[in-house]
């Protein structure tokens, strides 16, 4: 499978976000702490949430959509507490599982986890976190074996803000005996989600989006469901819907959106010539007559999130003069920068870490691979930008994360399809 699109084309029209992936992923892997079923509602439709239900579902949990984003999961039955490797091993998000696994059996089994290029990354905040609580870890052949005679409250300070480590160790210590309490804690709006989920069934979490967050164990007590939980909108999708209005549109509203997530985002791009106006669950955008370079560096929430730092690439070669994006979350998530080139953007690699951007320059369509889901929706975005036809292939990388991307861009009269 592959897209097929012929840009140059502004638009008019409106567009809708769906549920947040990354909250999503971490609500699933909380419904293992649950004595009953748990109902999630705007699951959006996206392969990683599918990974993710396999990988449940082969634990034992019962699944079943109520309709096609609502999801019920049932872990009663629940006795395995070994992730499948297969899976597991393809999808980075899949070590979320062992936190809770950890807190409710104390003892889980998982391979090291992948995924795509940016994936296969460190998870020692993760060991070191669960040691201090009282398992013991053996690996073989990048295997994981944690065992504890049960998980004690305890210190615990993260060198980095991790975000899956926070809500991993948060779900393995809702469950322990005593007090943990994480320093230098994630502040991302969706560890707050996943919190106010687990506060609202029974835990007691304290201190979400501060430096500080404190949980009391309840002594091995599962959690029970109240109400159904709401996946919060996808604020990576959002902004990059932003992003695309900020290039092309002559007039887009993005709706079902929480513009408060976007907040650095949005004071880029006015900074960059861009009229957006703020709703209170949507956002309008217009493209300016003269875009203007800017400079980023992405950071933790509530900076500039990584995650948005291609797509801005792709609408920086479309600004007037030099900008510096400085990527300090990951390494290797600026390879994709010779495709852009490729296309006829003028970038410099200056390091790994930094690029420097010379615009404005036309881009030509070209054949191009997604190396990850989000230089995927960058490419999406070229596409749309450059004259003549691109090809986008390897597309189950943007399918990880957007749903029916295609289509909602086909609503808006641009001109993508997906083609065997
Ligand atoms: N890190 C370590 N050791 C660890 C954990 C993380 O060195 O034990 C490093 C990572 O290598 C990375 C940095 O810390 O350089 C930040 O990683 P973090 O752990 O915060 O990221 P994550 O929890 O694995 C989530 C999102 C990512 C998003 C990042 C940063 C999920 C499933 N994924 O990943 O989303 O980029 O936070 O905001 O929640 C995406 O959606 O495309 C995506 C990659």
């Amino acid at each position: 499978m592959k897209f097929e699109i012929f840009g140059g084309k502004t638009f008019s029209g409106e567009i809708e976000v769906s549920g947040s992936k990354n909250n999503t992923l971490k609500i699933l892997s909380a419904s293992l702490l649950f004595k009953n079923p748990v109902v999630i509602e705007n699951v959006p439709q996206i392969e990683d949430v599918f990974r993710m239900n396999e990988l449940l579902k082969d634990l034992g949990v019962n699944i079943f959509y109520k309709n096609k984003n609502t999801l019920v999961l049932d872990s009663r039955k629940v006795k395995n507490f070994k992730l499948s490797f297969d899976t597991a091993k393809k999808l980075r998000a899949s070590i979320a599982l062992a936190g809770p696994l950890l807190g409710r059996f104390n003892q889980v089994v998982f391979p090291y986890p992948g995924g795509c290029v940016i994936g296969k990354r460190p998870i020692d905040i993760f060991l070191s976190a669960w040691k201090k609580m009282g398992a013991n870890v053996s690996e073989k052949n990048d295997v994981f074996c944690l065992k504890a005679k049960k998980i004690k409250g305890t210190n615990i300070v993260f060198r980095l803000p991790s975000v899956t480590a926070t809500e991993s160790v948060i779900m393995t210590a809702v469950l322990g005996y005593g007090k943990t309490i994480i320093w230098n804690p994630a502040r991302e709006p969706e560890v707050l989600a996943l919190i106010d989920f687990l506060n609202a069934s029974g835990a007691k979490i304290f201190g979400a989006g501060t430096s500080k967050i404190e949980i009391i164990g309840r002594n091995g007590k599962l959690l029970e469901s109240k109400k159904p939980f709401k996946i919060i909108p996808d604020r990576i999708e959002a902004g990059s819907f932003l992003i695309l209005g900020s290039a092309l549109a002559n007039y887009l509203k993005i709706k079902n959106c929480n513009p408060e997530h976007l907040m650095s985002v949005i004071g880029v791009l006015k900074d960059a010539g861009v009229q957006v106006k703020i709703g209170k669950n949507f956002l309008e955008v217009q493209k300016p007559k003269k875009l203007l370079a800017c400079n980023i560096k992405t950071s933790e929430y509530p900076g500039f999130p990584t995650d948005l730092q291609a797509p801005f690439v792709v609408l920086m070669t479309q600004a007037y003069g030099q900008s510096m994006i400085f990527e300090t979350i990951y390494d290797g998530r600026l390879n994709y920068i010779e495709d852009i080139n490729r296309m006829g953007a003028k970038i410099i690699m200056c390091d790994p870490h930094r690029i420097i951007i010379n615009g404005p320059t036309k881009l030509r369509g070209r054949e191009i691979e997604s190396p990850d889901l989000r230089a995927g929706l960058a490419f999406v975005l070229a596409g749309l930008i450059a004259r003549g036809k691109s090809l986008i292939y390897n597309i189950y990388q943007i399918d990880r994360g957007y749903e029916k991307i295609e289509e909602k861009l086909q609503k808006l009269g641009l001109n993508i399809k997906r083609v065997e």
